[in-house]
């Protein structure tokens, strides 16, 4: 969704901002502007399209010079992607960026309008821009305090004031914010990446916390004007993490990044040889006494915790519903006191995430979540934490925060079958050590990408696909459709095999590729029966199984091979790999932009 930034200190401004604002790039936009004070007055800089047209405009009108500043990539909510519509926004004497929606914005307007305001784009943000400038009386903090009261929904707000030049003020209420802290410089920004090549100081902005930038100090208030003492973080990502280092893409680099992340994540986590996530705030007796656990998030975070129902289920014993989040939010859930619900969010800020986790706290639950990006409000909010270690994503697609978000079911579900008293302690040690093996086995998965890309050369003409599985292969079905719809854009769909019959099996016509995931020994030959069905009714198919198994021409036309020794239950996080590796050289070769699909954004902040 939208980025903003801003700068205040002695580096040329427009510079600094267009450099912030590629680094948030990955969050989805469709156009960019920026505002920068020049020679004492506001002089605003926007279009329609990416940056590179922002600065070929500017390459013709003349870019903005000065040393303070705000910036925003826009993702169209009210309004086309336009240069009208793209920020910053301007009353006369205020302008701004905003990340985020404002609910109540037509009530808001239809009063300026009485007032004989005039608008000239139709977003929500203009409506605050107009409604800032309505009230400012001098005072930019008592004002912004006064229009944030009457403000509905979410907001991060960057904004600058023509009567105080190389000032920058910014407030947030749902949408996330920092505010970085250089030597004789300062910078908002709504993610850590962007900041990272000028200070990895930052402090995180809470809900109606006012920050004024100027170039010498920094300052932090709440609505009542009282002076802050916030405790200033250190990122520790580098640069590099949110470099490409040499890929041609963020998605493929964080492919081969996974090995990396797991050991990151999980050996923390991991005391003499068994799971241990009490620095999380979870016990074994917390463990052995949830009745029913809830798994609650969006998209491939809410695969991930398809994946760790069957890991749960079957070592614990526990029931585990796996809910999309925007649909437990609105559909009255029966959660109450004694159960566990389980927030899956690589962002920390995805809206229903947030708001189903608020609910099932409302309800009583005990919550966990677990989170890629520091400091998030998911983050912040829940009972208990797991922070996985993926460092930051930065492709649309997420890859390697579901890796680590399984790697974290799985150590749950061990600790939590010990809990339980279902397994031993050996057993327990025993599955550890198989999951910290799993790097390893990725690491050489890897060598095998000209495989995948050679299995994605035969998918680039299909207008439409059908990934099939049984059990555990049947959640990573579903990620593997996900991963290939969202940046190859062939429509593809995850079907449980043994349902196909039931109707799915009539859309199978000659050329029709079909992946199919077969890993899971005890279903592998009511597997192969289904893939037979499709394969003799002319699908092409490509079946991602172990190495021994040579599947003959009535099975399948293509073989990505798994290893023989990774046991069933740690087959996902092998055998996503070559799912991950077909939907990227699918997309590669389909021409698209892979790390920024289109109508997509990375933290979907609104619902
Ligand atoms: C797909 C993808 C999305 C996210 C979903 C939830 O590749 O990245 O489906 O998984 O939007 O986002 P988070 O994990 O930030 O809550």
């Amino acid at each position: 969704m939208c980025g903003i930034v801003g700068y205040v200190g002695y580096r040329d401004c427009a510079g600094v901002l267009m450099d912030a604002l590629s680094k948030l790039e990955y969050r989805g936009y469709d156009s960019a502007g920026i505002a920068v004070f020049d020679k004492g007055e506001i002089s605003v800089a926007k279009s329609k399209g990416r940056l590179a047209d922002l600065a070929e405009k500017m390459e013709k009108t003349g870019k903005p010079e000065g040393n303070a500043g705000i910036g925003h990539t826009r993702w169209a909510t009210h309004g086309e992607p336009s240069d009208i519509n793209s920020h910053p926004h301007s009353g006369e004497r205020v302008t701004i960026v905003h990340n985020g929606i404002i609910e109540n914005y037509k009530v808001l307007k239809d009063f300026l309008v009485k007032e004989g305001r005039c608008f000239k784009s139709d977003t929500d943000t203009e409506v605050v821009a107009q409604l800032l400038d309505y009230y400012y009386d001098g005072d930019p903090i008592a004002t912004i305090a006064k229009v944030t009261r009457e403000l509905e929904g979410s907001y991060a707000l960057g904004i600058v004031f023509a009567d105080f030049p190389d000032t920058v003020f910014a407030i947030r209420c749902e949408s996330p914010l920092i505010v970085g802290i250089g030597e004789n410089e300062s910078f908002i920004a709504s993610d850590v990446p962007a900041i990272l090549k000028y200070t990895r100081n930052y402090y995180l902005l809470e809900h109606d916390e006012i920050a004024v930038l100027s170039r010498y100090s920094t300052s932090i208030y709440d609505l009542h004007y009282n002076k802050l003492n916030k405790e200033l973080k250190t990122a520790d990502w580098d640069m590099d993490a949110a470099e490409k280092g040499g890929y041609e893409h963020f998605m493929l680099k964080e492919i081969f990044e996974q090995p990396t992340a797991i050991k990151t994540t999980i050996t923390p986590r991991i005391v003499d040889g068994l799971p241990n996530l009490e620095e999380c705030g979870i016990t074994m007796e917390k463990l052995s006494s949830y009745k029913q656990i809830f798994v609650v998030a969006c998209g491939t975070a809410m695969h991930a915790g398809v994946v760790g129902r069957y890991v749960i289920e079957k070592l614990a014993r526990v029931p585990v519903n796996v809910e999309i989040a925007s649909e437990f939010r609105y559909r009255d859930p029966i959660v109450s006191e004694g159960d566990l619900v389980i927030i899956i969010s690589q962002s920390g800020e995805t809206a229903d995430s947030l708001a189903a986790m608020r609910l099932a706290k409302k309800l009583g639950a005990e919550t966990l979540a677990i989170v890629n990006a520091k400091g998030s409000s998911i983050a912040r909010e829940a009972d208990m934490l797991i922070y996985t270690h993926a460092g930051p994503e930065i492709a649309v697609a997420s890859t390697k925060a579901y890796m680590v978000q399984i790697a974290v079911m799985y150590l749950f579900a061990f600790e939590m079958a010990l809990a339980k008293g279902m397994i031993s302690e050996d057993e327990c040690r025993r599955l550890t050590s198989l999951l910290q093996q799993t790097p390893d086995t990725i690491e050489k998965l890897l060598e095998h990408k000209e495989t995948a890309q050679y299995i994605a050369s035969s998918l680039i003409n299909a207008d439409s696909l059908l990934y099939i599985g049984r059990g555990l292969d049947y959640a990573l079905s579903m990620e593997g459709s996900l991963k290939l719809k969202e940046i190859s854009y062939i429509h593809s769909e995850s079907y449980a095999a043994g349902e196909l019959k039931h109707g799915t099996i009539s859309l199978i016509h000659d050329g029709m590729p079909v992946i199919a995931v077969a890993t899971q020994s005890a279903l592998f030959d009511k597997t192969i029966s289904n893939i037979k069905e499709v394969k003799a009714r002319g699908a092409k198919v490509v079946i991602v199984c172990r190495d021994s198994y040579n599947p003959d021409t009535d099975v399948a036309d293509h073989k990505f091979g798994l290893p023989d020794e990774v046991e069933d239950l740690l087959m996902p996080m092998a055998a996503v790999v070559p799912l991950q590796l077909i939907a990227y050289y699918t997309s590669v070769l389909r021409g698209n932009d892979v790390d920024k699909p289109r109508n997509l954004a990375k933290s979907v902040t609104v619902e």
